[in-house]
């Protein structure tokens, strides 16, 4: 029955991965147990990204983190295992209006020490006016952040709903009703993407822009599950951005179902 599951489950894989068009997608069984929660997918991926760090045991390490309770679930599943690594892990964005529990830069923290490596944080408050921002991205302290974004190694980053991401940010009723006419479906640090995979809408922020992410030598992970998030993984996750998708079973059977 264990040799069915995983058979089952690597099709799955073979299945996302193709319509997908990305190098590799990883899927955490167990989805129909109820027992089942986000915790098991965050446990799976702290476990796929130490394997991908085994690898990278000579080098430095700069790994880029977003923010969301998926990404919390990576960080707090992860075990420190008393190695000390080559790494530094940032926040791949600033300042996107999160409860600091679920933060980029909380999580960035927590994955360091995990990793028995070291951290640098990005502090830009939210709604920040353009001039501002540019004006912050000098001070030596985010530029330095900045200039490790740049040279980033690995990202990972979950992926939200347009919807419950434009609520949890606080946008205004006019930018919703924006978002909803330009038909955004699914969010990824605060870029939100409409069906078809393109840019509709940019929340105001420093760090990563998304032309960043088609660097050949950036490896980028999605990290999303959830049945109501099919259609948005669908919009985000793409061949010109990324390498990898962890998800679950139920996950990847509705954006099959959808496609
Ligand atoms: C945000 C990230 O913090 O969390 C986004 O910047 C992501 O990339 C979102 O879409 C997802 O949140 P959650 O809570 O559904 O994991």
């Amino acid at each position: 029955d264990y040799i069915k599951v995983i058979k089952g489950i690597s099709d799955l894989e073979a299945e996302v991965q193709k319509i997908l068009g990305i190098s590799q997608v990883l899927i955490v069984p167990g989805a129909y147990n109820p027992e089942y929660n986000k915790t098991e997918l965050g446990r799976f991926a702290a476990g796929e990204l130490k394997k991908i760090l085994a690898n990278r045991k000579d080098e430095l390490t700069i790994l880029a983190v977003t923010g969301g309770t998926t990404m919390a679930e990576v960080a707090n599943t992860m075990t420190w295992d008393g190695e000390n690594r080559q790494i530094i892990v940032i926040p791949g964005r600033g300042g996107l209006g999160e409860d600091v529990e679920i933060q980029a830069n909380t999580i960035a923290a927590t994955i360091a020490k995990k990793l028995g490596g070291t951290y640098r944080m990005l502090h830009v408050p939210d709604n920040l006016q353009e001039t501002t921002l540019n004006s912050l991205c000098q001070e030596p302290q985010i530029k330095e952040v900045l200039d490790l974004l740049a040279r980033a190694n690995i990202l990972v980053h979950g992926v939200g709903t347009a919807e419950e991401m434009a609520k949890r940010r606080g946008l205004s009723l006019s930018e919703i009703n924006y978002l909803k006419e330009v038909g955004a479906v699914g969010e990824a640090f605060g870029f939100y993407f409409s069906e078809d995979g393109k840019i509709v809408y940019t929340t105001t922020s420093v760090g990563l822009k998304l032309d960043d992410l088609k660097r050949d030598d950036l490896l980028v992970i999605a990290i999303a599950e959830g049945e109501e998030k099919a259609r948005a993984i669908l919009s985000v996750v793409s061949p010109e951005y990324h390498d990898i998708l962890i998800t679950d079973e139920k996950t990847a059977r509705e954006m099959l179902e959808i496609f």
